[in-house]
């Protein structure tokens, strides 16, 4: 009897054998360095560093995580879950997580309708980034002066509106929250939109109502500097759709974010010319995880300023600051003006 060689086709007596899952160790793109490089930049000591190792090497990651907001073999990612609780948080229709509160602002003026020969109302007290997103989309800031809340003073809107005005951009600054009834019945009256910059002041209220949310669209930065904020993010918020979908296609290179991406315009004006603002997944990892416990985190701010200023109560030389809302603002600084000018030395 002559001895059957192996047979490549079939797998019969060693040969190629069909099979259902991958075999052996996965060797991910992103894999266990990576992971140790994040758990680093925590601070962890390195005792805890070669436990997390040692758990983590013990781990077959398969093909490891895709860290990207799109094709993630996730039921959510965790890009999309900050949108999801900021629209729960904020109780919004629409978010999108954005990589700067730089970018929310600038997409939030190109949605509504800031472009060539158009004008934009912005406070003279606030941040470079409000007007410089104007300047960005191609419009011209007008300064509006601010009354002694350091706030947009609604009272000075008015003087400044032209025909080329498209939007009221109040800053709610150090954590205080601007007059938003009179700015929004200002906006309302002449038909001009209203984009919020929250960046200094997540999580504040006027009149019981989320700042961000009285005015068209709101937009935060979740920079590390700030309120909610791991590393470098952003946040827009809006209940309408149509501003959604502009602001999304500034931020999303036109068109990416669209049910079919290469679809032809769905409605006039629907494609534009976008660039890229989207937020990572591992800063939206961070920065989810912050945004729930952001009322906790201001009740800790409103508190400690309580205390301080109950600890104040004596002084006479000096004025706090106006507050538009004492109960809605977030708190974390307590600022004073100037002696009053019919202040006189104690005796
Ligand atoms: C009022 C205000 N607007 C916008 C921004 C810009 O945010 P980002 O640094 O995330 O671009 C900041 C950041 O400091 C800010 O304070």
């Amino acid at each position: 009897m002559t001895e059957r060689k192996p047979d490549r086709q079939s797998g019969l007596l060693g040969g190629l054998q069909a099979t259902t899952r991958a075999q052996g160790r996965g060797e991910p793109k992103i894999g266990v360095d990576e992971f140790m490089s994040v758990a680093e930049r925590f601070g962890f000591s390195p005792a805890t560093l070669a436990k997390i190792r040692a758990a983590a090497e013990a781990e077959d990651m398969g093909e490891g995580p895709f860290l990207a907001n799109y094709y993630a073999k996730l039921p959510e990612t965790k890009v999309q879950a900050m949108e999801r609780v900021a629209r729960e948080m904020f109780g919004v229709k629409y978010a999108i997580a954005l990589s700067s509160g730089t970018g929310a602002l600038h997409s939030a003026f190109v949605a509504a309708g800031v472009g060539p020969g158009t004008e934009v109302i912005c406070p003279a007290i606030g941040f470079f980034a409000t007007a410089a997103a104007v300047v960005q989309s191609n419009g011209v800031p007008i300064f509006c002066d601010v009354d002694e809340s350091l706030h947009m003073d609604p009272t000075k809107i008015e003087a400044l509106i032209t025909p080329r005005t498209v939007a009221i951009a109040p800053t709610h600054v150090m954590g205080g929250v601007a007059n938003m009834e009179a700015i929004v019945a200002v906006a309302r009256k002449h038909n001009l939109r209203v984009v919020e910059d929250v960046a200094q002041s997540c999580g504040g209220t006027y009149k019981g109502k989320w700042v961000g949310t009285w005015g068209d669209l709101g937009c935060f930065s979740i920079s590390a500097y700030k309120i909610v904020g791991g590393g470098e993010g952003g946040l827009l918020i809006t209940d309408e759709e149509r501003l959604w979908e502009r602001a999304n296609g500034l931020a999303e290179c036109g068109g990416l974010w669209r049910p079919v991406r290469f679809a032809p315009p769905r409605y006039e004006g629907e494609l534009y010319c976008g660039t890229n603002y989207r937020l990572s997944e591992l800063e939206a990892a961070v920065d989810v995880v912050q945004l729930q416990r952001m009322p906790e985190t201001v009740a800790r701010f409103r508190a400690v300023k309580r205390q301080v200023l109950e600890g104040l109560k004596t002084y006479r030389e000096i004025t706090p600051q106006l507050l538009n809302d004492p109960d809605g603002e977030v708190g974390y600084r307590v600022r004073f003006s100037r002696k009053p000018s019919n202040w006189e030395p104690r005796s």
